[in-house]
């Protein structure tokens, strides 16, 4: 039987790894079999040309590369990916968690075309992705929701305030802003679970999260 595929999507900051880290846990004592991946896979050949476009080698803001470009980089790194790390593990029956997936083109490459475009551009990348290139659609997106504002703050913590280690998407505010829009557009097309991560300006703490986010994936488990 086919296993589960379960993302976490979400700004930068907003405790994609944690949380993803924390659910493995919990689902291997379980006695689950479970399998964590990562996207961009940036170990890998596979994701050469996204790091040419994050690094700024086309230009040194996101809207230097449109978003139909940009989203093919991603997903040759997926596809690879899927075919040499773990096809095999999903077709076994096993969980497979992620951090980030085509969910991230959904909310970052998005907000590069005017809103009337939206649409258009996440039909064709739903076929693209899914239906052409052939990737499995997640069974649940779980979406940890932070604001631009909140994101912002955890970056700087996370690079101790050294902008030059940021990437082009994560160097523009503005393009961020537009990427808190984008998402909750996607969230609402394709029927992501949004988990509010802060409160009153600041991140909720992990545990309620992962509270949160053990009954999503309960009600998927037992479904
Ligand atoms: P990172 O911040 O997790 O290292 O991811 C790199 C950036 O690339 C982040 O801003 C989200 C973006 N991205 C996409 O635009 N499309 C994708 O498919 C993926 C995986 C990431
Ligand atoms: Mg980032």
């Amino acid at each position: 039987m086919k296993g589960k595929l379960i993302v976490f999507e979400g700004m930068d900051g907003s405790g994609k790894a944690t949380q993803n880290k924390r659910l493995y846990d919990t689902l291997v004592s379980a006695g689950y079999k479970v399998r964590r991946i990562s996207f961009p896979d940036y170990e890998a050949p596979s994701s050469a040309l996204l790091r040419m476009y994050l690094n700024g080698a086309f230009g040194d803001k996101p809207d230097s590369v449109n978003g139909y470009v940009a989203s093919a980089f991603f997903a040759v790194d997926r596809i690879a990916s899927y075919l040499s790390k773990w096809r095999t593990a999903l077709d076994d029956g096993e969980i497979v968690l992620l951090d980030r997936y085509t969910t991230s083109n959904m909310v970052h490459q998005t907000s590069k075309l005017p809103r009337e475009q939206w649409d258009e551009y996440l039909d064709w990348l739903y076929d693209f992705e899914f239906n052409r290139l052939g990737l499995p659609a997640p069974d649940l997106t779980l979406y940890l929701r932070v604001s631009a504002d909140i994101s912002e703050k955890m970056l700087a913590k996370r690079y101790g305030n050294d902008e030059s280690k940021k990437d082009i998407h994560e160097r523009d505010e503005d393009y961020l802003r537009r990427c808190e829009e984008s998402g909750m557009y996607s969230a609402k097309k394709f029927g992501w679970k949004v988990i509010e991560c802060a409160e009153n300006g600041e991140l909720r703490p992990i545990d309620e999260i992962a509270e949160d986010v053990l009954r999503e994936v309960s009600v998927l488990l037992n479904a």
